[in-house]
């Protein structure tokens, strides 16, 4: 009896699920960790970290985050963290720790610390990274997503462009057209957030970012910009957009931050709206 059970657990472990669809990864046993690990891209060595769950199920198929950091950073202050009082970002954009072992980071470091991008060979980076972590991880590919600050929203920016069927959502915070735009004419489901006191990246910058996918996914553009309520933020969900791609502003009254707080909170918004946006998609 007790076999029997045994054998039917194992049997039903082994069967794909109904929903999604599954990397060549799932069911296998992994040989990845997490660590650091490097890659020839175009003739480039390029370096990144890998991020699993200690409770890493290999029938389990997980969201698969994309983390690009900001100009001057590195892969390793995003998976460290930089104390968020004073401009830095929490580890993995605070993802992580909310992910709950529910999702799989991937964290690329920059040449020259940014993402010129320069022929598309940053996205290539990508589409080379998505290959390797799936071929031996088991991540639902209907579910990868990718955020980032500044420069790092300016990368998720230009996969949305360039890879708006490989990429579910992006959230892209304090960012601005820095990384290209190659495509670009079809709808991704887009989270921004922006400062109307940017000084580094102005908020009409991010506001074109934004109107692109407005346009793209269809959405209507409210009456009037919105606009922060004082020292809080403001979310705007847009009316109109297609099924599947929706979009979100949230607008506050900062300075190029990821870690922007709202009047009397000390925890930074961008990692709960961010994840919030992303697991509305299951
Ligand atoms: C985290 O995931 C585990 C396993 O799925 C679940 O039992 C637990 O309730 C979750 N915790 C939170 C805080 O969501
Ligand atoms: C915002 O920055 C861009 C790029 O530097 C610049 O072209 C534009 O004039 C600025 N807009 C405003 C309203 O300051």
């Amino acid at each position: 009896m007790r076999g029997l059970l045994n054998l039917a657990t194992l049997f039903l472990a082994s069967v794909p699920t109904v929903f999604g669809a599954n990397s060549a990864g799932c069911g296998k046993a992994k040989t990845l960790t997490s660590k650091q690990y490097s890659m020839q891209v175009n003739g480039k060595n390029r370096n990144y970290f890998l991020n699993i769950p200690d409770n890493y199920n290999q029938n389990n198929p997980y969201r698969l985050i994309f983390t690009w950091h900001q100009l001057g950073g590195s892969a390793q202050k995003i998976v460290n963290g930089e104390d968020p009082n004073k401009g830095g970002v929490l580890p993995f954009y605070g993802l992580k720790a909310i992910a709950n072992n529910s999702a799989i980071f991937v964290v690329p470091d920059g040449l020259n610390a940014g993402w010129g991008n320069q022929g598309g060979e940053d996205v290539t980076f990508f589409d080379q990274l998505v290959k390797t972590v799936e071929a031996d991880l088991c991540i639902n590919t209907d579910l990868r997503f990718s955020t980032g600050f500044s420069y790092g929203g300016a990368m998720s920016y230009a996969l949305a462009c360039a890879r708006p069927e490989m990429i579910r959502a992006v959230a892209v915070i304090s960012g601005a057209q820095l990384s290209g735009c190659s495509g670009g004419s079809k709808p991704v489901a887009y989270y921004g957030q922006h400062g109307t006191s940017d000084s580094v990246l102005n908020v009409s910058q991010g506001r074109q970012l934004r109107d692109k996918f407005v346009a793209n996914n269809g959405c209507q553009k409210p009456a009037s910009e919105p606009q922060p309520n004082g020292g809080n933020s403001v979310k705007t969900v847009y009316q109109g957009c297609k099924s599947e791609y929706p979009l979100t502003w949230v607008i506050h009254n900062g300075d190029h931050n990821p870690s922007q707080v709202n009047s009397g909170s000390s925890t930074p918004f961008a990692p709960g709206n961010s994840w919030e946006f992303f697991t509305q998609f299951k």
